[in-house]
């Protein structure tokens, strides 16, 4: 694999990956362990679509996260993991006994029935053991499907579902700071519509009283003194799902977007040594949630394809205090720092009584990621984190990306705050207007769109392409189209400006207004519902809800609170509503449509200027909502 180390060398490579991409994937693809070599690098249209890369090559991407590693790595650390409460004990793994539970699960999993092809859904909080069951998922050649430990029963169930899981790994309970969330009864509520599961692999990590039911759970424990740990890795072919990550779109519901062995190995690969430019011996720490694609990317393949030293954290930022990420910096003393704005702005919220008692002078790279950064914080990040020596690296991706699209790469990339800069190598990115036109030249504005395939590009949502086709291939034929708005300034820098549909972006966490809507709408006493965000300091973004409720003379404080509990229900916490406002119309044009253009206008505070209303049904609405704006 090349590694770049100057930014003449970015765009020596850059070129060679444009001109020559099979060349170019192929060369960063050698030094892997291919059980067979591919015949062809890449097939693709963006029309079906259909994209395969390394065709006819078979691998399992464990044998390249840890036995190729055991010859020199055995006894190096492959975890350190830092418990919610830091006066637990904290827990280690050497690449060795990493290798040695993965293969060991791995024949639990086959004892329990699970074959190659199978989905097998994961439900945990950040335990070691969560990327042990994600490894031996691959292991085995079992496709996981990891839920975010926030989600709740019901959106638990409605993954299980449309991926038709056999298998649940799950914990007894979560402790997230304060909280001890018990993680098996919603399981046990999620499985009460969900019979395509057969067994449920029960970890005990809080030992809350929980109920077992004979025949289908078992107790994670018990089953691994059962099992040996010689477990061959499955031959897989480089386009065999690896696995399925639910995300929400601008409609419907969260669509599972797949992704294959061979390319998302060699992307994600590529990407980790480059943009960090990681180091022999350093340690990385990413702080996402491993329910989410940065979690899967970067706390679990990437780090371990390099054969790198990671930290992976229980708790949350400001558990017991917001000192806990610059404590945990110092203890393990890490090199590499990832994580998002919305914690950076959060921490920075706190006040520097919280960071100056640290040293963090072991960190060499800050990372941000998952939504845009701002330039105050991006600063304060700068300034009081990396204390202006660490460079910042912007990664601009996504779910459906695999791995990091647009960033600096540490160290080479004079950086700019707000910019995630310039594409990695293999990326070609476009602009273009609202009728598909490519927009050329610096210093220009428009919706981001890329041209040619990389390696970890989304493949399909899960048991329907064609959902896959509409969303991403239709709106501007012949590109991938992101979602999102972005500037290209005059040096070429790109920045991203946000969603450009009707996803919102809340604490990093994407969210669709149709999903929330949908969620708010199954109170009794609401008859319709419109959401839409506006920026809020911390979060990014906020959430706003219009309702209309049918009982006019309903508490208003009671109708919120229970249309909270209504979200928390549906979706998990995460989604709930920042602002309910309760009207008594929305703003409707004449054939049935939100205009939710002027709703998002009241939600930003701007009420003077809405814009044109005279297409609107019922144009006296619009002042109430104004007058009732919260
Ligand atoms: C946003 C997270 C600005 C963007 C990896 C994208 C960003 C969505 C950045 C994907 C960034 C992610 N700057 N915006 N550096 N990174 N985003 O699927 O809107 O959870 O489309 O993947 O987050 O979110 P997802």
């Amino acid at each position: 694999m090349s590694r770049i180390t100057s930014i003449e060398q970015y765009h020596q490579e850059y070129k060679r990956s444009i001109d020559h991409p099979e060349e170019f994937w192929a060369e960063q693809a050698e030094q892997f362990v291919w059980k067979k070599k591919w015949d062809r690098v890449l097939d693709w249209n963006f029309i079906d679509p259909k994209i395969n890369w390394y065709i006819g090559g078979k691998l399992n991407i464990t044998e390249n996260c840890l036995d190729r590693h055991l010859p020199a790595r055995a006894d190096q650390i492959a975890y350190y993991w830092e418990p919610n409460d830091p006066a637990e004990k904290a827990v280690q793994f050497t690449y060795k006994q990493l290798h040695e539970q993965v293969c060991k699960f791995a024949n639990v999993l086959k004892k329990n029935g699970a074959k190659k092809g199978d989905r097998i859904c994961i439900y945990m909080p950040m335990v070691p053991e969560l990327v042990i069951a994600l490894l031996a998922c691959a292991r085995i050649g079992a496709i996981h499907s990891v839920v975010f430990g926030g989600f709740s029963a019901s959106a638990l169930s409605s993954r299980i579902q449309d991926s038709d899981c056999k298998i649940v790994i799950a914990t007894d309970g979560a402790y997230r700071a304060a909280k001890d969330i018990p993680m098996k009864e919603l399981v046990d509520e999620a499985l009460e519509v969900c019979p395509s599961v057969s067994k449920v692999i029960v970890l005990e990590r809080t030992q809350t009283k929980i109920k077992m039911v004979a025949g289908r759970d078992v107790f994670w424990n018990d089953e691994m003194k059962k099992v040996n740990s010689d477990c061959a890795a499955e031959p897989m072919d480089a386009e065999d799902m690896l696995f399925i990550l639910y995300t929400s779109g601008s409609t419907g519901k969260p669509k599972g977007v797949v992704h294959t062995c061979g390319g998302y190995m060699v992307y994600t690969h590529y990407t980790f040594e480059n943009v960090f430019q990681y180091r022999d011996n350093e340690v990385f720490w990413c702080t996402a949630d491993i329910g989410w694609i940065t979690g899967h990317s970067y706390c679990v393949y990437a780090p371990l394809l390099a054969g790198a030293t990671s930290v992976i954290f229980e708790g949350v930022p400001t558990y017991p205090d917001a000192s806990r990420f610059w404590q945990v910096i110092d203890k393990y003393k890490v090199n590499i720092f990832y994580t998002a704005p919305t914690a950076i702005r959060a921490l920075e919220a706190a006040g520097l009584n919280f960071v100056n008692p640290y040293q963090l002078d072991s960190l060499r790279v800050l990372g941000s990621v998952g939504e845009p950064i701002n330039e105050e914080a991006w600063n304060w990040y700068n300034k009081n984190i990396g204390k202006e020596k660490c460079p910042i690296v912007d990664t601009w991706w996504q779910t459906e990306t695999g791995g990091m699209m647009i960033s600096p790469i540490a160290g080479v990339t004079l950086t700019k705050p707000g910019f995630a800069t310039l594409p990695l190598p293999g990326i070609q990115p476009v602009l273009v207007d609202e009728k598909g036109n490519e927009i050329f030249g610096n210093g220009v504005e428009g919706n981001l769109c890329i041209k040619f395939p990389w390696p970890s590009i989304i493949r399909s949502t899960y048991g329907d392409h064609e959902r896959c086709k509409q969303n991403y291939f239709v709106t501007y034929p012949g590109l991938y189209f992101t979602g999102d708005g972005c500037r290209r300034d005059e040096n070429g820098y790109y920045r991203i400006t946000g969603r450009v549909d009707d996803v919102m972006n809340v604490s990093g966490h994407r969210i669709g207004t149709a999903e929330v809507e949908s969620a708010i709408n199954m109170h009794a006493d609401i008859v319709e519902s419109a959401v839409v965000a506006y920026p809020h300091d911390i979060k990014g973004q906020g959430i706003y809800a219009f309702v209309i409720c049918t009982k006019k003379n309903k508490d208003k404080d009671a109708l919120r609170k229970e249309i909270l509990a209504e979200v928390t229900k549906v979706i998990g916490s995460i989604a709930k509503p920042d602002k309910i406002q309760i009207v008594s119309g929305l703003p409707k044009t004449r054939s049935g449509k939100i205009m939710r253009r002027i709703l998002r206008k009241v939600a930003e505070g701007e009420l003077t200027n809405l814009g044109d209303t005279s297409t609107l049904l019922d144009p006296a609405v619009v002042d109430e909502i104004k007058a009732g704006a919260l």
